[in-house]
């Protein structure tokens, strides 16, 4: 019998991914996002224009879709954002957060639940960081996750819900919008390679060190977390291997045939960051045998090659 999901934020970057992921894995994908969906409709069985901030739209599409599996991916994602805009951020992700896990124990759905979270609830660390590392966030969306977090351990302690919280770690692929670092790179660098001439990159803070895995081994991880037996509640999605954004605009560059001149900008910067934020991914790999497919660079030359030729359309 087929089963159901439910994923919030399925209109997004990675909301499309993972709707395929399941589709192909013969789930019945029910998809909500307050925008249409970037991907095309077939991955989805159903699909809800829906605010996640309207309590009663929630707790009615939760009711009708039944779902086996509620994933949360609706968030102000970006960490620059939420400087800009650190109330929406909040208004978001957490009453977003808590208006699914209320119209779950409220309907008395089974479902298990996964609450997407970040790197970026993690403190400062120079080496790889296991889930026991101490979380203290030092930004408004980090802040935010950590908080969606702790709602999920209330929620489990207090209504015995089945909720997983991931530490979700960079990534990219062909479809992130262009504000996050690796589009708004390669997209700098094939509009040089279009000209046929030389070129600049403006660029921020390129001594920060990420760990930036392919969006899609992230949502292979997802699927791989809700079917398995585990019982741990947190886990670490990330590659598990660190590159400084100066090492990863250098290969950018390399893919253009003229000369590139690389433009620091100020505006780029956020008012602080972790210099290096990197993961161990021990949990993930031996809770549900998950080993990553693709590389960084396997992702950028998709992303170069699907930009040059005009396919696709970042927002
Ligand atoms: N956006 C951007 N633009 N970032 C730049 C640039 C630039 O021109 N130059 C350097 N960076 C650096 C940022 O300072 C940061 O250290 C890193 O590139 C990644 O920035 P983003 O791609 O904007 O990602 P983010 O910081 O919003 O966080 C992403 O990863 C998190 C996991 O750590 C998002 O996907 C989050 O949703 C996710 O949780």
């Amino acid at each position: 019998m087929n089963r159901n999901i439910l994923i919030f934020g399925s209109g997004g970057f990675v909301g499309s991914y993972l709707a395929e992921e399941f589709t192909s894995h013969g789930y019945r994908v029910y998809g909500t996002d307050i925008v249409e969906p970037k991907s095309s409709r077939q991955f989805f069985h159903d699909y809800t224009s829906l605010d996640m901030l309207s309590f009663d739209g929630v707790l009615r599409l939760m009711e009708r879709s039944a779902p086996d599996y509620v994933v949360n991916l609706a968030a102000v994602s970006s960490v620059g954002d939420s400087w800009r805009i650190p109330q929406k951020t909040i208004e978001v992700n957490i009453n977003g957060t808590l208006n699914i896990l209320e119209a779950v124990r409220k309907s008395g759905i089974k479902a298990r639940i996964l609450l997407i979270g970040s790197s970026e609830e993690y403190a400062p660390s120079a080496y790889p960081i296991s889930e026991s590392y101490p979380v203290n966030a030092s930004n408004p969306y980090g802040i935010s996750k950590v908080a969606q977090e702790n709602f999920a351990g209330i929620y489990r302690s207090s209504f015995g819900m089945d909720i997983i919280s991931t530490r979700t770690f960079n990534h990219t692929g062909i479809g992130q919008p262009e504000k996050f670092v690796i589009p708004s790179f390669v997209r700098q660098a094939v509009e040089i390679e279009r000209s046929g001439g030389n070129g600049k990159i403006y660029v921020g803070n390129l001594s920060a060190k990420r760990d930036f895995g392919d969006v899609r081994d992230m949502v292979s991880a997802y699927r791989m977390i809700l079917e398995s037996n585990t019982s741990e509640r947190v886990f670490n999605v990330g590659r598990g291997i660190c590159y400084s954004l100066e090492e990863i605009l250098k290969y950018i560059a390399s893919l253009v045939h003229g000369k590139v001149e690389v433009i620091v900008s100020p505006e780029k910067f956020r008012p602080v960051e972790n210099p290096v934020i990197w993961c161990d991914n021990s949990r993930l790999r031996s809770a549900t045998g998950w080993s990553p497919k693709y590389d960084v660079f396997d992702a950028i030359r998709g992303m170069f090659g699907s930009m040059a030729s005009g396919r696709q359309g970042n927002s």
